[in-house]
C-alpha cells in the first residue's frame, strides 16, 4: 500500500508510539491527510490520540476478525487533526482467532483496502513483537520506519527485523523497503549516544534519517493529556523534531522540496 509506513522495532519503549502520533500530527500540520492505526493491544497510541481505550466498541481487532467495517472503527484525534483506528487489550486476542484464516497476514491490507485512497499517509504503530499483529503490519506497509534509542543493545533485535522484511519482500510483500532509522531518545551529548550513532553509521551508511528525536519531557507529557505535543506545546523541541521529520519524510515522498 502506498504511502504506508510501518513503525516496527520489537523492543518495546523505544518510541514507536510516540513517533506515530507525533508524526500523524506532524504531516497533517502540513496539510496532509493521515490515518493511524494502532495494532499495539496495549492501546497507546489510541490513549495518546485522546480516544478511552476501555470505552471501545468496535476497535482493530474486530476489523481484522472481520466484524466490522473500517467506517464502523474510525475515530478522530480530535487535537491532532487525523483519523484514527484504534485498540485496547482484545487485539490481544486476534493472534490466536486469526489462526483459522487463510491469507492471515494480509487481513489489514485487505481491510483497509477501500480507504487507502483516502489518505496521504497511513501510519501503523507496531507492538513490540515480531508477531502476527506486526507481520499484518509489515505485508500493508511499503515502507518500514524503525525508531532506535541510542543505548547499548540498541541494534540487538534489528537483524531479525530487517531478516523478516527481506522474506516478505520474497514473498507476500515485494514492495516493502526500509524507510530509515530514526534516532529517539537522542542526547548529543552523551558519549554513549555518540558511540551508538557511529556504530548505525557504519553498519547502515545511508539508513540513518538526518532527523534525531531528542528527549524531551514535553513528549512524555503530552500522551496523559490525550494529545500529540504540536497540540500540548508546539514551542518544545519534541514538537520541532517531528515536524522536521513530517518534512523529511514529505521530501523523501517528493511531496517537497529539500530545505538548503
Ligand atoms: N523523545 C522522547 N523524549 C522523552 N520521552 C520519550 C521520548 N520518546 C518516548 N518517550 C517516552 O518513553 C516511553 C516509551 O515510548 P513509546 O513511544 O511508548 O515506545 P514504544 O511504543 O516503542 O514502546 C513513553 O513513556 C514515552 O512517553
Ligand atoms: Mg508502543
Amino acid at each position: 500500500m502506498q504511502h504506508c509506513i510501518a513503525v516496527a522495532n520489537q523492543k518495546g519503549g523505544v518510541g514507536k508510539t510516540t513517533t506515530v502520533v507525533n508524526l500523524a500530527a506532524s504531516l497533517a500540520a502540513r496539510g496532509q491527510r493521515v490515518l493511524v492505526v494502532d495494532l499495539d493491544p496495549q492501546g497507546n497510541t489510541t490513549t495518546a490520540c485522546g480516544i478511552d481505550k476501555h470505552g471501545l466498541r468496535l476497535s482493530v481487532y474486530h476489523l481484522l476478525i472481520g466484524r466490522a467495517t473500517v467506517a464502523q472503527v474510525l475515530h478522530t484525534a480530535e487535537k491532532g487533526g487525523f483519523a484514527v483506528l484504534p485498540a485496547n487489550r482484545h487485539l490481544a486476542g486476534a493472534e490466536l482467532e486469526l489462526i483459522e484464516f487463510e491469507q492471515r497476514e494480509l487481513r489489514l491490507r485487505q481491510a483497509l483496502q477501500s480507504v487507502a485512497a483516502d489518505y496521504d499517509f497511513i501510519l501503523l504503530d507496531c507492538p513490540p513483537a515480531l508477531n502476527l499483529l506486526t507481520l499484518n503490519g509489515l505485508t500493508t506497509a511499503e515502507r518500514v520506519l524503525i525508531p532506535m534509542q541510542c543505548e547499548y543493545y540498541a541494534l540487538e533485535g534489528l537483524t531479525d527485523l530487517l531478516n523478516t522484511l527481506k522474506k516478505l519482500r520474497a514473498a507476500l510483500n515485494p514492495r516493502i523497503e526500509l524507510l530509515g532509522l530514526l534516532r529517539t531518545l537522542f542526547d548529543a551529548r552523551s558519549m554513549l549516544s555518540k558511540q551508538v550513532v557511529a556504530e548505525l553509521q557504519q553498519h547502515f551508511p545511508n539508513q540513518v534519517l538526518e532527523t534525531a528525536i531528542p528527549r524531551n519531557v514535553r513528549l512524555a507529557e503530552a500522551p496523559s493529556y490525550g494529545m500529540p505535543v504540536l497540540a500540548y506545546d508546539k514551542s518544545a523541541r519534541g514538537s520541532k523534531a517531528y515536524l522536521a521529520l513530517a518534512d523529511e519524510i514529505l521530501v523523501y515522498y517528493g511531496k517537497a522540496q529539500a530545505q538548503v
